[in-house]
């Protein structure tokens, strides 16, 4: 049986596509367009294009990559807020149209690209504007990101004081807005978040008509979340929230003709298992266990208060520790957690650790974040301790 050297984070390629399948039955007139920021290795690209995923992307190499994947254009969303002039236009030179601003100086790069108010939806496919595919502007609102460990509206998003001025520039522009987007919050961990946003998007569609924009995509962006030891709303349960609100805006005559929602942790986080071992320990004013994984080795989103289920090797008596990485800078502690009494050698298994990890590492001080390697099927976590070195 091969062997793998710690840190390694092993990918249940099951776990994907069931988790791809279950976010599908959940909400069923949605396009699920995988965020790979979360995790962005071609084999789990592989897997969901072959189940008829789209994709998020935030820049124009995500593009590029799944392009070079077989990913058509058409099926690619570019989420990101704030861009590079060159990066909108590479972007829709390469055909990618739905794109996301949240200030009038995003849609000031936005004007030149722009189809005009009351174009029909199938003629801006068909037409194109100085040889390039008209632009599809999603505005991105704030919403409140209750429930979120990992919040996302402080940087991003328009709110509400700021969606009049936005639309007035748009109308002066004769600017088409194609839709409305928002971010519940990564790991979200109420259903409140996702009925708050949805309020406020119905308020940001309703100002929008004000000024004759009539959005035609719902981008409810991503969220969902995997268990991190605490009690989660399932993917059933949002999805009967998000289709309440739907059917509310249905019969108040709005019926978005594209409904689009962009997971990253909820398809990767919980595929993924990382094995690390213990490589010294230091009994000082506390217990510092050294992992041989650590912030800048894939557990960046610890130093915000992520945690992680975890499985040891160690037995017996228990003590509380400081677990941290193995670089030389004081900023790579993770988290105190109660773990069996540690000593080098002993193998720490981190669950529910396939998205925001291996994509955050860095090769600082010369260690190298987790190498991934994917099984079809993890029934059994503890069984790769004994697929580890
Ligand atoms: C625009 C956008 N969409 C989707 C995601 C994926 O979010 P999550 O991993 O919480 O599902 C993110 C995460 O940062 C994002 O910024």
């Amino acid at each position: 049986m091969a062997t793998h050297e710690t840190p390694v984070l092993f990918m249940d390629r099951s776990r994907i596509r069931e988790n791809y399948l279950e976010l599908k039955k959940a909400l069923p007139p949605f396009r699920i367009a995988y965020a790979i920021k979360s995790n962005s290795h071609p084999e789990i690209i592989e897997i969901l294009k072959k189940e008829g995923s789209h994709f998020e992307t935030a820049s124009v190499a995500e593009i590029e990559k799944l392009l070079a994947l077989g990913v058509k254009a058409e099926e690619i969303v570019l989420s990101n807020p704030v861009k590079a002039p060159q990066a909108i236009r590479r972007a829709l030179e390469h055909g990618v149209t739905i794109q996301s601003f949240d200030s009038v100086e995003e849609l000031e790069k936005f004007k030149e690209f722009s189809a005009p108010i009351g174009a029909e939806e199938g003629g801006l496919f068909a037409e194109k504007k100085d040889g390039l595919p008209y632009i599809r502007p999603q505005l991105r609102i704030v919403v409140p990101n209750e429930g979120s460990m990992w919040p996302l509206s402080g940087k991003f998003g328009a709110d509400e004081e700021l969606w009049p001025a936005i639309f007035q520039y748009m109308k002066d522009n004769n600017m088409r807005l194609d839709g409305i987007t928002f971010h519940p919050g990564s790991q979200c961990e109420t259903i409140a978040g996702w009925d708050s946003a949805l309020y406020l998007t119905w308020r940001c569609i309703e100002i929008a008509r004000e000024y004759g924009l009539n959005p035609t995509t719902i981008n409810i962006g991503g969220g969902l979340p995997v268990n991190l030891g605490r009690k989660i709303p399932t993917a059933a349960q949002v999805g009967k929230v998000v289709i309440r609100h739907l059917k509310e805006w249905e019969k108040k005559g709005f019926k978005p003709s594209n409904l689009i929602v962009e997971p990253g942790r909820f398809i990767s986080g919980s595929a993924g298992y990382l094995v690390s071992r213990v490589v010294g320990v230091a009994r000082r004013e506390k217990t510092w266990a050294f992992l041989d994984c650590g912030v800048f080795t894939g557990m960046m989103e610890t130093i915000d208060g992520i945690t992680y289920p975890m499985l040891f090797t160690g037995t017996g008596e228990k003590e509380t520790a400081m677990l941290c990485g193995p670089s030389c800078d004081s900023v790579d502690k993770m988290y105190e957690a109660q773990i069996s009494k540690p000593k080098p050698g002993d193998g720490i298994l981190f669950l529910s650790a396939g998205a925001y990890t291996s994509v955050y590492a860095s090769e600082f001080n010369g260690f190298l974040g987790p190498k991934m390697v994917f099984l079809d099927q993890i029934a059994d976590a503890r069984e790769l301790f004994n697929l580890v070195t």
